[in-house]
């Protein structure tokens, strides 16, 4: 792809460090940051100058991405490989908002969909919607994978001072224990379960599912299912099937991707726990976003700033990771859904045409709230041998604790930031170590451990509070930036086929852990097979 050659040619001429471009540019820091939708992104600590930049912002031009982004606007299906329109923007819509598929709005029945969910909501935090022994609902377990499991989960930790209605839990793993651990803490009289699943036909969930549904059974008989379940999924016919009743199932559309679907249906756990006012502000917040990432200019564009950015290290210096970084402990499973939201979407060897890709794409993405990293992996990122670009998270104001600590964990997050940017030289390390008392020898022997090389680079990106607003926006911030880099790498962000040979293979193989024969698996697997079913009790 020409766009990449070019990204990669242009960083061979880079020879500045940020040391170098701090100083010889004053006006740095209050220049490169973009604001729009409640953040603020500092950029200025990156490998770049303004004319970097204007070459990233020609190669943004002379790409198909302004065409592909009013196509995604318009509901055209820019998801190729299933023929599907990629519409996640119209469920935070307004009604005046003009979305929809094959010249047809779709957001009168996306605001229908919204109010059903919204009405149900309600009536099970009032008390209206009860179990079958007439007791109100005190907890929710949503059962679901992936998309179903990932966002709702995040955002309700992320969310958590806002919680005023019943209890929300989350079960995800096919592993036992997982399900296990929660419904044992829950009594099924007052427990309500949500099945989330686009498809209905995801294994784990549909085992959890069959499994909850015993629980609730066993105890309450086969008429309180009914009572005590409802579904979030696009699969009426399976729903059905299963025994919840149409009243009791909130849809949405296959136009809605399963790592893009909290602000759907999906999200029904979460308008539960904080009502349909909150849910509203975290839309709002996203549909900021989305306006932002349609009207901004590029050089004030936060999406498109972060994919031009991560481009830049991925392809012109082969950097292979992101860190994700939150200062706000509330946002601890954000990089676990980043990780669902960027690789699924651009994990890709091929591009939109189904041509093999001879240039890199979606780096790792990872990462932990800090301060906790700086205690464990923070070694690595200031005097590891690999540079690991960073997108440190903050805030100004903290929700429900006290202004001391949200200082102290700010001062960490820009120490940090300063100094990976900037590093402490050998020459210095060793002079304060000579005014401290030690010997020559000593000092030179220490010197080189002790020494920062700096030059790492890292993005800050600021708010004022973790709000729901904020945090709508900041997930449709990733989300775009997602888009654009998917354009620029010409890979089809919206399909995941590379998950689909793992289920296949584990459909296979799972009547052999009953006869004991996986002879038609290689031996390896055999091996380890035989050794479990040895060692099973
Ligand atoms: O297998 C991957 C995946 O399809 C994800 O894209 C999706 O979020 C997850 O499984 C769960 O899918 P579903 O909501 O259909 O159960």
């Amino acid at each position: 792809m020409i766009l990449i050659d070019e990204i990669a040619s242009i960083s061979k001429q880079w020879n500045q460090t940020l040391t170098a471009l701090f100083k010889n540019d004053p006006g740095r820091a209050s220049r490169f940051v973009a604001e729009g939708a409640g953040l603020r992104l500092d950029y200025s600590k990156h490998w770049l100058d303004s004319a970097v930049l204007a070459k990233l912002f020609d190669a943004l031009e002379a790409s198909d991405f302004s065409e592909t982004r009013a196509a995604m606007f318009a509901g055209d299906r820019i998801n190729t490989s299933e023929n599907r329109a990629v519409l996640h923007i119209a469920l935070r819509g307004e009604l005046t908002d003009n979305f929809g598929v094959d010249g047809c709005s779709v957001m009168p029945s996306v605001i229908q969909a919204r109010d059903q969910a919204y009405a149900f909501a309600e009536g099970i935090r009032e008390g209206t919607f009860v179990g079958i022994t007439g007791e109100a609902f005190t907890d929710v377990v949503n059962i679901g994978i992936g998309g179903s499991d990932l966002g709702p989960l995040m955002v309700s930790e992320a969310l958590k001072p806002m919680i005023d209605g019943p209890r929300v839990h989350y079960v995800s793993n096919v592993d036992g224990a997982h399900l296990h651990d929660v419904l044992a803490a829950l009594n099924p009289h007052t427990t309500l379960i949500l099945i989330a699943s686009k498809t209905f036909t995801t294994q784990e969930t549909m085992h959890n599912a069959y499994k909850a549904k015993r629980w609730i059974s066993s105890v309450l008989g086969e008429p309180a299912v009914a009572e005590h379940f409802a579904a979030l999924s696009t699969n009426i016919g399976a729903v059905r099937a299963f025994g919840i009743a149409d009243t009791r199932t909130f849809g949405f559309w296959d136009w809605v991707g399963g790592r893009y679907s909290v602000w759907s249906t999906i999200g029904l756990s979460l308008m539960i726990a904080m009502g349909s006012e909150i849910f509203d502000r975290f839309l709002s917040g996203a549909r900021e976003m989305d306006r932002h990432f349609r009207d901004a200019p590029a050089d004030n564009n936060i999406p498109i700033l972060m994919a031009l950015i991560g481009i830049w290290y991925r392809n012109g210096f082969g950097l292979d990771t992101q860190a994700i970084l939150p200062y706000e402990q509330r946002l601890h499973r954000f990089s676990a859904y980043l990780q669902q939201m960027e690789m699924e979407s651009n994990g890709k060897r091929v591009d939109r045409a189904g041509n093999s890709l001879d240039y890199d794409t979606c780096p790792v993405i990872w990462g932990e709230p800090g301060t906790n990293g700086q205690h464990a992996f923070f070694q690595l990122l200031h005097q590891g041998t690999m540079v690991c670009p960073v997108d440190f998270i903050l805030t100004a104001n903290s929700i429900n604790t006290d202004h001391e600590s949200h200082s102290l964990l700010n001062a960490n997050c820009l120490a940090q930031a300063e100094a990976l940017a900037f590093g402490k030289s050998t020459n210095t390390i060793y002079e304060e170590m000579l005014a401290d008392g030690l010997s020559g020898s000593d000092a030179t022997r220490l010197a080189s451990h002790r020494t920062f090389p700096g030059n790492r680079p890292s993005s800050l990106i600021m708010m004022d509070a973790l709000t729901p607003e904020n945090l709508g926006a900041l997930i449709a911030a990733y989300e775009h930036k997602v888009f654009t880099q998917g354009i620029l790498w010409n890979v089809n962000s919206y399909d995941q086929w590379g998950v689909e040979l793992g289920k296949a293979q584990c459909n296979a193989l799972r009547p052999s852990f009953e006869s004991g024969d996986a002879s038609k698996f290689s031996t390896s697997t055999q091996e380890s097979l035989r050794w479990l079913l040895e060692k099973k009790y």
